[in-house]
This record gives structure tokens, C-alpha cells and sequence, in this order.
């Protein structure tokens, strides 16, 4: 990517230094949750960025998009959309089996690509259209690895191939909390020598998050993937600080569980714990060893009531840092009872303003969100790396899946 910005004459069009007076036109693939939430960042990015066309599987759905968020068109599917000139960033907002094709398509059309997380997953790539549910999930966790580190592998080379970027859209990278926690530990400089960190929700919105064959994975996967994409960045920029080298993952133990399956649930009258999860941990944690000795526990879980739940905690070797990405105390209420509030929205997975709740001012700053788009947005246009990369969302996917493989086979399993 630098290499090729030293020699403009050899740029793939989409390189070229842009025309700082002409906003970045964003192509949406998607129209559902993420999609909504990066609607409202990259609008509120004014003149920077462009929401020009978007496209969804069902049209109508696209066309609501469309009008809700004022997008330039709407195309009919991912080819037209990538034929438009005035698509430059394509962000995927689409289920996870089709990140690896979509993410190749776009790169070969010579548009950058954000993809969420995660980067990949394990679906059944190998069992042909539509497979099995039952053979997905018992599809041997090493060869679940295998398969899902190669799609990511491939969506990195596609990338560099067509000389665009991939951005893996790792919102905790940029949460408030977490940059002022970066620059400070920069001016500390100590060693990070333990992470603690977690996303715990009541369940998912999506009823697709129940089935392997549909996200390939559970909660560990769905909700771990943001600590363990903040461990690895923040290891491997202590290295690259230190001494050039970046600190890696070298080995992970692991355990699963589907806390909702505990007997005594059944005979509960008040159990408000989601259930019904088919083949998928509603409970996974992950310990990191790193290559120069530290260690991560992350941590993912559908199991906690009271809203969101994001977190992390360093301690390093000469200070403590606790960052609270969700909830946070900017503002606290108390309504004596539900219809205080009325429908008015409080916080991601919290349904009621009764008792004392933390509406959240800006969600979309303090998870981390809007900063995100701004460095995407960003590093596009000026043709420079943004911080949350393919390749940290290739070393997200390989962790999880090994820890998929260790906590199958009950062992610590060591990372190549
Ligand atoms: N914090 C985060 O980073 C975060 C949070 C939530 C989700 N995610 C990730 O975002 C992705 C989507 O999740 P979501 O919750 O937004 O799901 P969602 O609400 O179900 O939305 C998925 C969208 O993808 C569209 N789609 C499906 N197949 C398509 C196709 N072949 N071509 C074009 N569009 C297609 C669907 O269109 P139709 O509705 O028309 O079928 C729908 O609009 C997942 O990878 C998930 O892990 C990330």
C-alpha cells in the first residue's frame, strides 16, 4: 500500500490522491443493524463522506434505507453497486458466509472494503450450497480453523492484489476510553502484562445467532471478537513501540458452556435468560499467551441481564487502566416506573427507563463507532493504513477458532 503511494504513476486508480473537494462515496451492502449504525457515523462525518448507493438482498428493505439516511441510489445487487464511479469504500454489512466473496468482488472493482466482524467465520464452506446444520456444527473444530483463517487469508491477499485497502471495522479500537487508554500507556511506557476484558449481552436480535451454519459460532465469536481484536492491537502496537517488532499470539486456553441449558432453569418461574441456542456457546472464555509472556482473558456471553456490557482492564508494569465502553455513567436517571420514558430509547439491550438506568448520551461515539468511519473515511482518502486492518481481523478469526479447537479437545493449542 505505502510502496505503491511512492510511485503514483503505478497507483491502481483507487489510490490516487483524491480530489480533496470531492466527498468519499460510500457503497452500503446491507440494510439491517450495522448498517443503521453506520449510516448515522458516516453522515455525521459531513463533507468527508457520501452515502451513494446501497443494496440489500430484498430491495424494499434498501429502498427504506435509501429515504431513512437520504443515500444516493439504491442497486439492485453488489455488481451494480460496485460498477457505480461515485462508490469508492464499499462497507459489508451482510451475514459472515458472504464476507470472504463479497470482500473479492469489491477489491476487484478497485474499491477499498470495510468489513465487520467478524472478518470470517466457519459456515460450512466445504459442504456445499445450503448444508446441513447439523454437519456444520460437527464439523471437526481444526478443520473449522483451517478454513476459516484461509478466507481471511484470501480477503488480505484480494486486497493487496488490487492495491485497496481491507478495514476490519473493530470498533473498540477507537472507543474513547481505549485511545485515551493508548495514549497514555504511549506516555507511560510500561509492559502490558495482563488484559482482562468482555462483551456480555441478554442475547442476540438476530434469531440467526442460534444456528452454527448461520454464524460460525457462538458468543465467544459474536461478542469476544471485540476484546480479542483490542488484546492483540494493543500488544502488537506495544511491540512496534518498543522495539519494531510486534508482540503476538503464541498459544490459547479455552472454555465453552450454554449457560441457559443449566436443569434448574426449567423449573424457574422468573429466568428472564434468553434461550433456544442450537449448537452455540452462549458463554466462551479465551486466555491469550503472547510472545513475550503476557496474557489476555476475553471473554463473550449472552447470559447478562441489565444491557450491554463492554470492558476491558490493563495492568501494565507501572499503572492500571479500566475502560468502560459500555454502560457509563455520563448520565444516570431514575424513572419509578416504565411509562416515564415511554419508547424512548436507552441503551443497546435495555428495554425499560424504569428504576435508575444510563441512557447513553452518544452511543456511537462511546462504542467507538463514529471515530471509526472518521479513520476509515480517512485512510482512504489521504492513502494511508487505518488502524483496525485486515490483517488484526485475520489474527482475531485464528484466535477464536483455536480456541475452538482447545476448548474441543480440552488443551492449551499452541498458534503457528
Ligand atoms: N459492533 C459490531 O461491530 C457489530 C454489531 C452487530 C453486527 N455486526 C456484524 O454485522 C454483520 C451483519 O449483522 P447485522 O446484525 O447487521 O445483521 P442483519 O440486521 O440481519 O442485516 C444483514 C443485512 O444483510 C443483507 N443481506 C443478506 N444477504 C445479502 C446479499 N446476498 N446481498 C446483499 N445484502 C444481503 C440483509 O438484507 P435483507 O434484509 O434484505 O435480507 C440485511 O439487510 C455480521 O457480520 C455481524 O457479525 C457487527
Amino acid at each position: 500500500m505505502r510502496k505503491s503511494a511512492l510511485d503514483p504513476g503505478a497507483m491502481p486508480v483507487s489510490l490516487r490522491p483524491m480530489d480533496p473537494n470531492r466527498p468519499l462515496g460510500i457503497g452500503v451492502v446491507g440494510a439491517g443493524f450495522i448498517a443503521e449504525t453506520r449510516a448515522r457515523c458516516y453522515r455525521a462525518l459531513g463533507g468527508a463522506a457520501r452515502l451513494a448507493a446501497v443494496t440489500s438482498r430484498g430491495g424494499e428493505k434498501a429502498r427504506s434505507y435509501a429515504q431513512k439516511f437520504e443515500v444516493g441510489a439504491v442497486a439492485d445487487d453488489l455488481a451494480a453497486l460496485l460498477s457505480r464511479d461515485d462508490v469508492d469504500l464499499v462497507d459489508l454489512c451482510v451475514p459472515n458466509d458472504l464476507h470472504r466473496p463479497f470482500t473479492e468482488q469489491a477489491a476487484a472493482a478497485g474499491k477499498h472494503v470495510v468489513c465487520t466482524k467478524p472478518l470470517t467465520a466457519y459456515v460450512g464452506q466445504d459442504l456445499g450450497a445450503d448444508p446441513d446444520a447439523a454437519a456444520v456444527s460437527a464439523t471437526p473444530r481444526p478443520r473449522m480453523l483451517d478454513l476459516a483463517v484461509a478466507d481471511a487469508e484470501a480477503m488480505v491477499k484480494a486486497c493487496d492484489a488490487a492495491g485497496v485497502q481491507l478495514m476490519y471495522g473493530e470498533n473498540w479500537l477507537y472507543a474513547p476510553a481505549v485511545e485515551r487508554t493508548r495514549a497514555l500507556l504511549e506516555q507511560a511506557g510500561g509492559t502490558i502484562l495482563d488484559m482482562r476484558g468482555g462483551e456480555c449481552h441478554k442475547g442476540s436480535h438476530s434469531p440467526y445467532s442460534k444456528l452454527w451454519k448461520h454464524t460460525g459460532g457462538g458468543a465467544l465469536l459474536r461478542l469476544g471478537a471485540h476484546p480479542v481484536g483490542a488484546m492483540l492491537w494493543f500488544k502488537r502496537e506495544e511491540g512496534l513501540r518498543r522495539d519494531g517488532q510486534p508482540i503476538v499470539p503464541v498459544a490459547v486456553v479455552a472454555d465453552l458452556a450454554d449457560c441457559s441449558k443449566i436443569a434448574s432453569l426449567d423449573a424457574e418461574a422468573k429466568a428472564h435468560v434468553t434461550r433456544g441456542w442450537v449448537d452455540v456457546e452462549n458463554w466462551g472464555t479465551v486466555l491469550i499467551e503472547f510472545s513475550d509472556g503476557s496474557r489476555g482473558n476475553a471473554w463473550g456471553a449472552d447470559t447478562m441481564l441489565g444491557g450491554m456490557e463492554s470492558r476491558l482492564e490493563i495492568q501494565t508494569s507501572n499503572a492500571r487502566y479500566r475502560c468502560n465502553l459500555s454502560p457509563n455513567d455520563m448520565l444516570q436517571t431514575y424513572a419509578p416506573d416504565a411509562s416515564v420514558f415511554g419508547e424512548a430509547y436507552i441503551m443497546e439491550k435495555v428495554d425499560s427507563g424504569a428504576g435508575w438506568t444510563t441512557p447513553m448520551p452518544d452511543e456511537d461515539w462511546t462504542s467507538g463507532h463514529f471515530q471509526m468511519c472518521a479513520d476509515f473515511v480517512a485512510a482512504a482518502r489521504e492513502g494511508r493504513p487505518a488502524r483496525a486492518d485486515g490483517a488484526l481481523g485475520r489474527d482475531v478469526v485464528r484466535v477464536i477458532y483455536a480456541a475452538y479447537v482447545g476448548a474441543a479437545e480440552g488443551r492449551r493449542v499452541a498458534l503457528d
